[in-house]
């Protein structure tokens, strides 16, 4: 495995590579979540790179850029165990200049959930994800349905800007418990890391209300919330179609429930496809 840390030396080293790539862009403290996509990507190209860049422009102020975890060394050797071929890690002067041109997230789907909560972080994120889309020329890019909202947006920026690439969704990796794996649960301490299982687990009590039948959004809602009476605060609980765009019938095949939570320190998300 190649470890490149400038734009110039990616370039080189994609050329010394042949074939399909396929990329897999990540902010590093990788875990199982990130390695399922690395997994999936060793197995559809000829190529992979995976990307580490702790991006600044998607954290907003006073959120945790600084705390958020830095292994690079643990995860490099994780990224050369699995195959990877190109891992890129660059400095934020490799990444942005000053005054920059920028990339806006659409005005009601990224203003809604994640967006409304965090004003700007999807903005930072298009940013970043359309640079390194750019420059790994990736065939095939992986995303966790992890984090739902984002997946959606870069598959959107892709039809707008008409990107040459396939975005990959890729299944949610949880512990055996249930909790959904974050780069941020190692901010857990044993007790938060027990209420943290009341995100997945009122995501399951609205699966089984809605396997039994069950189709209307408030009483969903209404069961979720009391599931999350273990979080610290509930940040929202939605039920949305693929748009993310509220709805009061769930529709099986076309709706989303999503939650994020404080528990502790860290504000988690989790969330079903139906
Ligand atoms: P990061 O949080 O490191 O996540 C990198 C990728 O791993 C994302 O596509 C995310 O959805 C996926 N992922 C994280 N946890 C997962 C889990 N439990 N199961 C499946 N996939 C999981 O998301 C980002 O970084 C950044 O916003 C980035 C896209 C790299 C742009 O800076």
């Amino acid at each position: 495995m190649e470890i490149v840390r400038t734009i110039e030396a990616l370039q080189e080293a994609k050329q010394r590579q042949q074939g399909s790539i396929g990329f897999v862009p990540t902010m590093g403290a990788l875990h199982e979540g990130h390695l399922s996509l690395i997994r999936q990507a060793r197995a559809e190209n000829e190529v992979v790179i995976v990307s580490i860049f702790v991006n600044p422009t998607q954290f907003l102020e006073g959120e945790d850029l600084d705390a958020y975890p830095r292994r690079e060394a643990a995860d490099a050797k994780i990224c050369d165990v699995a195959g990877v071929d190109v891992l890129f890690m660059p400095t934020i002067d490799q990444m942005y200049e000053s005054d920059e041109l920028c990339i806006g997230a659409p005005a009601k789907r990224g203003y809604t959930l994640e967006g409304a909560k965090r004003p700007g972080h999807f903005d930072g994120m298009l940013q970043i994800v359309m640079k390194l889309l750019n420059l790994t020329g990736a065939t095939r890019a992986y995303f966790g349905k992890k984090d739902a909202q984002q997946l959606a947006l870069i598959q959107q920026m892709v039809r707008t800007y008409f990107l040459p690439v396939e975005i990959v969704p890729c299944p949610i990796v949880r512990d055996a418990d249930g909790l959904a794996l974050s780069s941020r649960n190692t901010y857990l301490d044993a007790d938060e890391r027990q209420r943290a299982l009341c995100l997945s687990r009122s995501l399951k009590a609205a699966t089984d209300l809605i396997a039994s039948g069950t189709r209307d959004v408030t009483t969903i809602r209404t069961r979720m919330l009391e599931v999350l009476a273990l979080a610290d605060r509930v940040e929202y609980v939605a039920i949305v179609d693929r748009a993310f765009l509220p709805i009061e019938t769930v529709e099986i095949g076309g709706t989303i429930l999503l939650v994020a939570a404080w528990i502790g320190r860290p504000r988690l998300i989790d969330n079903v496809w139906l």
